[in-house]
C-alpha cells in the first residue's frame, strides 16, 4: 500500500516528528489535515508543504476542540496522533497535576482522538500512536514518561484486535533532535544533551524527526502490519 491519494490527519503536525511525517505523506502524494495549538505554526508548517496541507487549531486535551477539529477533516484513510506535552523532576516533586498534564496530552489525546476517528478509517486505513523509549529505557526524573509510553503500548496491542481488519501501530522514538513536548533548551543545555543522546545510542548519535519519520511510514504502509510499537532508536534500549 502506498500513501498516494491517502489522506492523513495529524496531531502535532505542526513541529518535530509530527512535521516530518507530514512531509513525507505529502512527498508520497498524500494529503494531509495538520494539528496544533498554535495557528501561526500551522499555518507556516502547512504553506511549507503547499496545496495538499491544510490544518485546524485545537489542543487535544480539549475534547470537544479535537473531536470537532477531527469531524471538519472529513473523510479520512490515517491518523497520526503526535502531539504531548511533557514533564521532568524526581517522582517525589514532580506536583501530581503536572504528571495529570501529561497524560491529558499523551495518553487522553491519543485516546480521544481514536476513538473520534475510528469508525470512519476505511478497512484498510490505519492509526499510528506514540510511545517513546523512556518504556523500555528508564530514566532518572523521566517516570511519568515511562508510565504514559506503557500505557499506550498496551492500549495498541488490545485495541489492534478489536479495530481489525484497521490496523493500529506505534512509533517509539529514541532520543530524537525535537523539542519532545517541551520547550527550547539553551544552547549549552542542548548541546550536552545532544553528545549524551551520542553516548547513550547505540549507533553514536541522537535522530532525527526525518529518520523517525521514515519508520512512521513503513507503519502506515505496512498492509500487514498491526499491534506493533516500532523502536526507532538508534539502538537505545
Ligand atoms: N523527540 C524525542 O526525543 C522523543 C522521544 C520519545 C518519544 N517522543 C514522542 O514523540 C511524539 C512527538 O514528539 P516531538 O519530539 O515531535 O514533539 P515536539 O517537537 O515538541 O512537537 C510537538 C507537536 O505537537 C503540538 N502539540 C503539543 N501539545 C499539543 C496539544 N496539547 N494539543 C495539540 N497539539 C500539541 C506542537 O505544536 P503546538 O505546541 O503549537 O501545539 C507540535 O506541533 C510525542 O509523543 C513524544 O512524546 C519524542
Amino acid at each position: 500500500m502506498t500513501l498516494a491519494g491517502k489522506r492523513v490527519a495529524i496531531t502535532g503536525g505542526s513541529g518535530g516528528i509530527g512535521a516530518a511525517i507530514a512531509a513525507e505523506v505529502v512527498g508520497r502524494g498524500g494529503t494531509v489535515t495538520l494539528i496544533g495549538r498554535t495557528e501561526a505554526r500551522l499555518k507556516e508548517a502547512a504553506a511549507d508543504l503547499g496545496p495538499r496541507a491544510s490544518y485546524l487549531v485545537a489542543d487535544v486535551s480539549d475534547g470537544a476542540a479535537l473531536d470537532s477539529a477531527l469531524e471538519q477533516a472529513g473523510p479520512l484513510d490515517h491518523l497520526v496522533t503526535a502531539a504531548a506535552g511533557g514533564v521532568a523532576g524526581p517522582f517525589a516533586d514532580v506536583p501530581e497535576d503536572a504528571v495529570r498534564d501529561l497524560f491529558e496530552t499523551k495518553f487522553w489525546g491519543q485516546y480521544r482522538a481514536v476513538r473520534a476517528v475510528l469508525p470512519r478509517l476505511p478497512s484498510d486505513g490505519s492509526v499510528l500512536l506514540f510511545s517513546g523509549f523512556l518504556y523500555r529505557k528508564p530514566a532518572v526524573g523521566l517516570s511519568a514518561f515511562a508510565a504514559v509510553n506503557g500505557a499506550i503500548e498496551g492500549l495498541v496491542k488490545a485495541l489492534a484486535v478489536e479495530a481489525a481488519p484497521v490496523r493500529i501501530n506505534a512509533l517509539s522514538p529514541g532520543r530524537i533532535d525535537t523539542l519532545g513536548g517541551g520547550e527550547p533548551m539553551p544552547d549549552d543545555a542542548r548541546r550536552e544533551y545532544v553528545a549524551m543522546a551520542g553516548r547513550e545510542a547505540t549507533l553514536g548519535r541522537i535522530g532525527t524527526a526525518a529518520e523517525a519519520a521514515h519508520g512512521a511510514v513503513f507503519l502506515l504502509e505496512s498492509s500487514y502490519t498491526t499491534g506493533v510499537t516500532l523502536d526507532v532508536d538508534g539502538g537505545l534500549r
